[in-house]
């Protein structure tokens, strides 16, 4: 692990596991900015959508589902489609079982509140394929990867996405974020995650599961999109970037002032974003 993985790490832990998170104010904002088809989640959640091929009553599970996005497109795709919604987020699951309430009534739609990394001790499987969108980094996700081997029908598919810029590569609108937090705090052993392709294919690997297409995807955000995704990243940023050399009101106010910077200079035409949609089978 390199020490900016190292620090990156601890950031995620402090962020979710931090009782100064503020998870409902948080889940409102991310719900709403979920809500737009054109929004940074729903996009991310759309490309691993399409590069899936579904029976169309499969049964999946939606792996850290926050509030809902993936398992709406999913839906919107594949009506009769089974789906199970875990997440960390009481607060998120609100969200989630206001959305899906027929659908929770009529037993086709199952959440659950727990922690990824202890997948066995509160889901049953097996899925016929496991989604987890925008997510993976938010936990240690290699610890999880044999129950998702375990929670997976033979030939199952696990299917989730990693934006460019955590692979290594140009990253969109996150290298912007990125690049301006570092400019402003002059600190870049702070900052996003870092997972690249063949630590993710080893991991894997080790867990007999294999990669058996990467799919890129990009898409564009408009300026109305970038403010709503920013302001999802204002519950973060603060914990992320100012960590511990400020309280958390001036770790507040220092974050907002580099996210208004963004939204300021973001041009008419808005930022992309690109990534990978990783499809996995189980060998
Ligand atoms: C960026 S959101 C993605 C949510 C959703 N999949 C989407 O596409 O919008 C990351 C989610 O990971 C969840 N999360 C973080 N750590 C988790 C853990 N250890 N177990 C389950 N969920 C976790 C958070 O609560 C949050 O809802």
């Amino acid at each position: 692990m390199t020490k900016h993985d190292d620090n990156m790490a601890r950031a995620f832990d402090r962020l979710y596991h931090d009782s100064r998170f503020d998870w409902p104010a948080y889940a409102r904002a991310y719900e709403k900015s979920c809500r737009d088809p054109s929004g940074y989640y729903a996009r991310s959640a759309e490309a691993i959508v399409s590069a899936l091929k579904l029976e169309p009553r499969a049964n999946v599970l939606d792996l850290a589902c926050g509030t809902g996005v993936a398992t709406r497109k999913l839906l919107e795709q594949y009506p009769e489609m089974r789906v199970t919604g875990i997440d960390l987020s009481e607060a998120s699951l609100e969200h989630y079982k206001t959305a899906f309430v027929a659908r929770i009534e009529r037993r086709q739609v199952h959440v659950l509140q727990g922690n990824a990394e202890k997948l066995d001790s509160f889901v049953k499987g097996p899925f016929n394929v496991i989604v987890c969108a925008s997510a993976l980094w938010n936990f240690k996700w290699q610890k999880t990867l044999k129950n998702i081997q375990e929670h997976l029908t033979p030939g199952g598919s696990f299917a989730f996405n990693v934006p460019a810029l955590y692979l290594g590569e140009d990253g969109g609108i996150l290298e912007v974020i990125e690049n301006a937090f570092h400019k402003y705090t002059n600190r870049t052993d702070l900052g996003l995650p870092r997972l690249s392709r063949s630590t993710i294919e080893n991991a894997l690997k080790t867990e007999n599961l294999r990669v058996d297409c990467a799919i890129p995807y990009t898409f564009n955000l408009g300026k109305d999109q970038v403010e709503s995704f920013l302001e999802v990243l204002s519950y973060r940023t603060p914990l992320i970037f100012f960590p511990t050399e400020k309280g958390i009101n001036e770790a507040k106010i220092a974050s907002e002032q580099v996210l208004d910077g963004i939204l300021n200079t973001t041009p008419e035409t808005g930022h992309f974003e690109h990534g990978l949609v990783f499809i996995v089978k189980r060998i």
